[in-house]
């Protein structure tokens, strides 16, 4: 058995993560459960570079196992990919998500259908002992909803309306969201990426 590292202290991320990974013959710790502290500042341009950068830190302390990050946000194209890597921080770390979302649709008053666009991207980050890194990333598609809708969820699901369902992100259950996210497209697409390199190695 391998141990996974997983570069968060966000529970639900580990729920879901675990629920992803349960099938690899890995045990799957979360930074507190592996007795590690990991904040360095994510001051990269992409999503992956600072899904790395996370990743690099823990594995600078644990070079013995696989460590594995992720970074997301919301990308809206009419604001020239705003909020971005900036997502958390955007308009400051203490503004609530209802003044944040209330001033996406804003700013984005008088434009209409397709011209909305926005998506929700993941990077899941992993480096392995011998230093490999591996890579997968996902989007989740829709358009910036005219007014907020739906209590599931957090940050910005209330306003990112996808058009095949007819509905917001945040009114769709926990596992109906996961089937279909950035974030749960990502882990499985690692999920897969790591079950092929663990079953070369067992060969
Ligand atoms: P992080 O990847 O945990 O740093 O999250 C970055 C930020 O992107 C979050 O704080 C949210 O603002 C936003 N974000 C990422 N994924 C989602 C999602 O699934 N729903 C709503 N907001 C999200």
């Amino acid at each position: 058995m391998r141990d996974i590292i997983f570069a968060t202290g966000n529970e639900n991320k580990m729920r879901e993560i675990r629920e992803i990974f349960e099938d690899l013959p890995v045990r799957l710790y979360s930074l507190k459960e592996a007795g590690l502290v990991s904040d360095p500042e994510e001051n990269g341009k992409t999503f992956a570079e600072n899904a790395f950068i996370k990743a690099e830190a823990v594995h600078a302390l644990r070079p013995d196992a696989i460590v594995m990050s992720d970074d997301s946000g919301l990308c809206v194209d009419y604001l020239n990919g705003e909020p971005g890597v900036y997502s958390a921080r955007w308009l400051g770390r203490d503004t609530s998500y209802a003044e944040k979302n209330a001033e996406l649709i804003r700013r984005l008053e008088g434009v209409e259908g397709e011209a909305r666009s926005a998506r929700f991207t993941a990077a899941i980050a992993c480096i392995l002992p011998d230093g490999t890194r591996l890579l997968s990333e996902a989007h989740m598609e829709g358009q910036i909803a005219k007014a907020p809708a739906g209590q599931n969820g957090f940050g910005y699901d209330p306003i990112l309306y996808l058009p095949e369902y007819g509905k917001c992100s945040a009114e769709l259950s926990d596992h109906e969201k996961n089937a279909i996210s950035h974030r749960g497209k990502a882990l499985r697409q690692m999920q897969e990426k790591l079950r092929d390199l663990l079953a070369a190695e067992a060969r």
